[in-house]
């Protein structure tokens, strides 16, 4: 009998147990079907990641953080890995999240929240490094370059990820050169060169490389200027047409070139110049206080640097005041110029006189008579000016 009733007991027992067992499980159900939620992160290399996870109905069932490796970074409030970045925010029954600062590309990969139901219930979420590329360097800088040089401008950044890209600006606009992309470990080095031939006209032209970056919110920029060296250009500039004895006379010799060419040499019908009180040279100026007809003759200036040597020349002819009436074709064309002159002079005049007159008086028909009847340009504008009072006293009049 009392083995009968021990019997009995330890059935209850068993049944009891299962029973407890059976409703601790259904407790569990709360978190049993659901997934735990996170977000894939993307921070800049350097950043700090904050890296979520929940649950939205959780009885004590702890959650889980390992990183990409596996390893175990939090379990609730418990560190597990030996790592100063990696610091606890907050840890609740539904919420794990953990920081990790000053993130590096390594850190890049897929890591993983888990919630300790039975089964284990995982969910995946992608921390994105992005690297930033390095202030971009040109190189290929023959400083100075020398005219019809072709030189390659590189330009080199680094560490980016995903690969950074790199634009060319000439001054301001855009000019378009190569790219090359190489892996370097997790981020890219990116390579873009300009292959051309260097011209006078890029001498102190800027050439500009533009990195663009996701993690740049400012393109990094870095300028050069280009100094080109050419040979120099002369030419003479002379202060009037037609010299004559016993005037001032002025020669330039006006000169380009890089570096520029220094000093300016000047010479008279092949040999040195005569050395006289009333021709003073003075840097790229010839000046001749007073010319005399002995003065004429074949004048060239010279000027080099290390690229070469250039000139200019400039034929003097120096007339003689008094025998300018006796040059027939001389004496026309002087003549001729100041005819032109005196009658576009006459015709502003008179086009002037006219219209001040018009916008001046209230009778626009009288006025302009006096002019239209005037035998020349003088008497036109005094007729034209006459009727003008006239006008105004007439308005008088009438008001
Ligand atoms: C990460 O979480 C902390 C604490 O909640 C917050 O102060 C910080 O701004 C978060 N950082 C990012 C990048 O979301
Ligand atoms: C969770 O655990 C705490 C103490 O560890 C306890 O007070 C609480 O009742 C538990 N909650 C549930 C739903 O089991
Ligand atoms: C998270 O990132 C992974 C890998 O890049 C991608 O396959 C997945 O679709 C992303 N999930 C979300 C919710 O954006
Ligand atoms: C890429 O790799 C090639 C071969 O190693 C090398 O010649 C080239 O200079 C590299 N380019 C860059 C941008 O690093
Ligand atoms: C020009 O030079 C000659 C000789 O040097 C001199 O006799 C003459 O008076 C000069 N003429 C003028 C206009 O200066
Ligand atoms: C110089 O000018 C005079 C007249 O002014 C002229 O007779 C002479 O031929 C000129 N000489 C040269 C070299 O031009």
């Amino acid at each position: 009998m009392i083995v009968k009733q021990h019997l009995i007991f330890i059935l209850y027992s068993l049944c009891a147990n299962v029973f407890k067992v059976a409703g601790t499980k259904s407790k569990a159900k709360g978190s049993q079907g659901q997934f735990p939620i996170t977000q894939n992160v993307t921070v800049v290399e350097g950043g700090t990641a904050n890296m979520t996870c929940r649950v939205d109905y959780n009885d004590n069932t702890s959650l889980q953080w390992s990183n990409p490796a596996q390893q175990t970074l939090f379990f609730g409030d418990k560190k597990a890995l030996r790592d100063h970045r990696i610091e606890l925010v907050r840890a609740t029954s539904q919420e794990l999240t953990i920081r990790i600062s000053d993130v590096s590309l390594s850190d890049e990969g897929q890591y993983t929240c888990s919630l300790f139901t039975m089964p284990v219930k995982t969910t995946k979420a992608f921390l994105t490094v992005l690297g930033v590329p390095a202030r971009p360097e040109i190189t290929g800088f023959t400083k100075p370059a020398k005219e019809r040089d072709v030189i390659t401008l590189t330009c080199t950044t680094s560490g980016s990820k995903p690969a950074a890209h790199i634009r060319w600006f000439r001054n301001d606009k855009e000019v378009h050169g190569t790219r090359e992309v190489n892996a370097t470990g997790k981020s890219f080095t990116v390579r873009s060169s300009l292959k051309f031939e260097v011209d006078k006209q890029d001498d102190g032209v800027a050439y500009t490389c533009s990195v663009e970056h996701v993690s740049l919110s400012n393109p990094y920029l870095t300028t050069e200027v280009l100094e080109v060296h050419y040979a120099p250009q002369l030419e003479i500039r002379h202060s009037m047409i037609i010299p004559q004895e016993g005037q001032y006379f002025k020669l330039e010799c006006v000169s380009n070139g890089n570096p520029i060419p220094e000093p300016v040499l000047w010479f008279k019908d092949g040999g040195e110049l005569p050395d006289i009180e009333r021709m003073i040279v003075e840097g790229r100026e010839l000046t001749i206080t007073t010319l005399n007809k002995t003065d004429n003759g074949t004048y060239r200036c010279e000027a080099s640097n290390h690229l070469g040597t250039s000139s200019a020349e400039y034929t003097l002819f120096v007339y003689d005041p008094n025998a300018l009436g006796q040059h027939g074709p001389d004496h026309a064309l002087i003549g001729g110029v100041v005819a032109v002159v005196v009658f576009i002079t006459l015709c502003l005049i008179i086009v002037l006189g006219r219209y001040l007159a018009r916008h001046k008086g209230t009778y626009l028909t009288h006025e302009a008579k006096g002019a239209e009847d005037a035998p020349d340009a003088d008497t036109a504008i005094i007729n034209a000016e006459g009727n003008h009072v006239h006008a105004e006293e007439k308005k008088e009049y009438f008001i």
